[in-house]
């Protein structure tokens, strides 16, 4: 199949997808569509018992590959004037998911064209509920990725000059996760401190205290974050209240150095809470883990892009999570990017995806799977 008919397919179908968005574990009519088209297609459709989003594969046997995009939208009202801009209020692809979904659908057209000459099994997977970073595990908890050994994802970049391919080694996007603390003093008359046990001096402290561990205890080289975005405590002027609370997220480009910078906040907790006299309930979590691309497999994904006539250039690194990164921890793979030309950044009202690259973003993701198994069977 030539170029230009595959581009106009999929454009028609990238357009459907933005004007229905549908929210993590909700995409229902989304995961109808994809159906539809692969079944029209031949293509196998797993029993995973995932209830939206789905795994697909066309080949069969080892060695075993897999592709990977998201399908959900953002809790955003598009604020575009594009003629298919979102139908429902409160609900947006922002962050280009309809790109993703429709560039594989592009992908399974091409492998599923040529799956008699496939030397293995290509996976492909629809994954709801990227952005509350529960999809990936869910894919990963029915165990239909036990026998895949490389994976390749994609995400467009508004930052990448129109069909690009953005792709480095490492980490390109952060682990991300949120940590909590409630403090536990003694209230009582604001005028008799003495009294009391102040839990907003301990609150003080510790937002004052924990902006050194960026500054001071991350190595500078290693980009990491760590913001305090919730404090609560005390509701009038002249009372000491007994309680207060802190939330705020941690980001780190590495995530044993995540790790780290949780750790030493629990630190300064422990020492606030000894000073303060106050009891303190700290609790931290990871969303998601850094994505890591494997190197070798960068250099074939830029190699790859290269002789379709793409041109390559490095990913930006963000601050934002992407749980591809689970993926990641089984499976060697590699997340890269691809210019769409947004004016506008991703999770914006106007945020743009321009659809001239989809089919460019289809048949990369094809010739990634599709040359990997023909490697991967003669290293065999
Ligand atoms: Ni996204």
């Amino acid at each position: 199949m030539d170029r230009e008919p595959l581009q106009e397919k999929l454009v028609s179908h990238f357009q459907w997808f933005h004007r229905h968005p549908e929210l993590g574990f909700a995409e229902f009519e989304t995961t109808a569509r994809i159906r539809e088209f692969l079944t029209g297609l031949g293509v196998e459709i797993l029993d995973t018992g995932l209830e939206t989003g789905l795994v697909a594969q066309i080949g069969s046997g080892e060695p075993v590959v897999a592709l990977r995009c998201d399908i959900d939208a953002l809790p955003i009202t598009e604020d575009s004037s594009l003629p298919y801009a979102s139908e429902y209020s409160g609900r947006m692809h922002a962050c280009g998911h309809d790109f993703h979904t429709t560039a594989m659908l592009g992908a399974a057209t091409l492998l599923s064209a040529e799956k008699g000459k496939l030397p293995g099994t290509v996976k492909l997977i629809f994954q709801p509920a990227e952005e509350t970073a529960k999809g990936a595990a869910k894919v990963l908890a029915t165990g239909v990725l036990a026998d895949a050994v490389e994976i390749y994802g994609l995400h467009v970049s508004p930052d990448l000059p129109l069909r690009q391919i953005g792709v480095s080694p490492g980490a390109t996007y952060a682990a991300v996760g949120a940590f909590t603390m409630k403090i536990r003093g003694v209230g009582g008359h604001a005028g008799y401190p003495h009294l009391s046990r102040d839990p907003i001096i301990a609150l003080g402290q510790i937002i004052v205290a924990a902006q050194s561990i960026v500054s001071r205890n991350a190595n500078p080289f290693d980009p990491s974050v760590l913001s305090i975005t919730h404090v609560e405590g005390g509701n009038t002027w002249n009372v000491i209240p007994p309680e207060a609370s802190i939330e705020g997220t941690i980001r780190s480009l590495g995530t044993d150095k995540y790790t780290s910078i949780a750790e030493r906040l629990g630190e300064i907790v422990k020492g606030v809470e000894l000073t303060s006299n106050t009891r303190i309930d700290f609790t931290w979590a990871m969303s998601s883990p850094a994505t890591d691309n494997d190197p070798t497999l960068t250099a074939f994904v830029a190699d790859t892009a290269r002789e379709l006539g793409l041109a390559v250039g490095p990913s930006r690194q963000g601050m934002g999570g992407e749980d591809f990164a689970l993926y990641q921890q089984r499976i060697k793979g590699v997340f890269w990017n691809i210019g769409v030309g947004s004016p506008e950044g991703i999770h914006h009202p106007r945020f743009t995806a321009n659809p001239a690259p989809l089919s460019s973003a289809a048949t990369l993701l094809a010739r990634l799977a599709e040359k990997a198994l023909n490697r991967l069977v003669k290293s065999s």
